[in-house]
């Protein structure tokens, strides 16, 4: 299993993406094509919209991935897609792709776990990360920390009990008024530069519960209503604001962003000390998932982890956001193992899946 050739295919989400990657840990080419502008016009993700949209470019996303590694399905090992959590409309349409591919050219399928995605990327950068290891996932949907003692096994230490810090990102971005083209987590961290993080005390959350647990949706509230003591008016765009009302809006990001990031930090310094317990070689704290691309969060979780005596692993931001490359990744650490699923029968009718 030294050769392999993996397509991934990713859509669980507002990003159609596809990915060539290879067992040596070579990227051969990879595509995302983002419906962040689409779904910036209606402020948010509604599923059949998001479903349609990935319709729309998912030949095009896996033929142009294709083109770019100079490769057609003829030479590929197997196809990697993400099969869950997601939008079960959404993810069908990788999947349907998938199975038509693997279909065709008899090639073995690999369904995929998002979140197991978004950890072992993390083991394409780093070559000497073994396991066990943990992991701080963060995305718009998804809050975990976990302990993975070898492929497939997780223990699963927190998560959240209401939403994720990337909802709170991107709900908060929203209430400012702030361009969405992108999504709300980027836009957050660049106008928290000229905010003053300490002008507005917004609490921790779950400071009382000394688990490893999470929860955003009081820190959204708290955003929320400092926002209307303010009286921000979202309908105005950023770009439109005075200077005095600019000036509040990056205020309440830079606070939003220090408390929002306390929260992991915290957890995150419990969960090394539990994870210790089991694991005492432990060495390596993985941080991936679309929110791990701040370079805040970055910093911030890299003193935690140093403190900690262990080593941080962050993909770059590229890899950390939806992508196929940790699909097809992943699919090569499941391949190696021997789990996978044999080909689809070649005249699989469109709606079976
Ligand atoms: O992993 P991901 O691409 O998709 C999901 O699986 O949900 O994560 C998307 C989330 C969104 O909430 C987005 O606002 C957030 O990641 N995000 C960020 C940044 N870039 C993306 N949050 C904070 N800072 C960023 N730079
Ligand atoms: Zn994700």
């Amino acid at each position: 299993h030294d050769n392999l050739v993996v397509l991934g295919i990713e859509t669980s989400c507002d990003d159609t993406a596809a990915a060539v990657v290879k067992s040596n840990g070579e990227i051969l080419s990879q595509v995302v094509s983002s419906q962040a502008e689409l779904l910036a016009k209606y402020g948010g993700v509604a599923p059949k919209m998001a479903e349609e949209a990935h319709s729309l470019v998912i030949d095009q996303v896996v033929q142009e991935t294709l083109d770019k590694a100079n490769l057609t399905e003829r030479d590929l090992s197997a196809v990697a897609v993400t099969i869950g959590p997601g939008l079960s409309l959404c993810l069908r349409v990788g999947v349907r792709k998938a199975r038509k591919i693997a279909g065709c050219f008899n090639l073995p399928i690999i369904g995929i776990h998002h979140m197991e995605a978004h950890a072992l990327v993390a083991r394409l950068m780093e070559r000497d990360l073994q396991f066990p290891f943990m992991a701080l996932l963060i995305s718009g949907g998804h809050n975990l920390l976990i302990l993975a003692r070898d492929l497939g096994q997780y223990i699963q230490l927190g998560t959240t009990i209401d939403d994720a810090i990337g909802e709170a990102y991107d709900k908060s971005a929203k209430w400012l008024g702030l361009d969405l083209r992108r999504s709300g987590g980027p836009a957050i961290e660049e106008l928290a530069r000229e905010g003053d993080a300490q002008s507005i005390k917004f609490s921790i959350p779950m400071k009382q519960h000394k688990d490893c647990n999470f929860s955003y949706a009081g820190l959204k509230t708290q955003v929320r209503l400092a926002i209307e003591s303010q009286k921000i008016n979202a309908e105005i765009p950023i770009s439109s604001a005075s200077t005095q009302d600019r000036s509040s809006r990056a205020d309440i990001a830079a606070s939003f962003q220090r408390v929002a990031v306390l929260h992991l930090e915290e957890r995150c310094e419990r969960a090394i000390q539990w994870a210790k317990k089991m694991e005492p070689s432990l060495k390596y704290m993985v941080v991936s998932g679309g929110v791990a691309s701040n370079q805040y969060v970055r910093t911030q979780l890299d003193q935690v982890v140093k403190r900690s005596n262990l080593q941080l692993v962050c993909p770059p931001p590229s890899l950390c956001t939806d992508n196929g490359v940790m699909v097809a990744w992943t699919g090569i650490e499941h391949f190696r193992m021997g789990r996978f699923d044999p080909p689809p029968p070649a005249d699989e009718p469109e709606d079976f899946v």
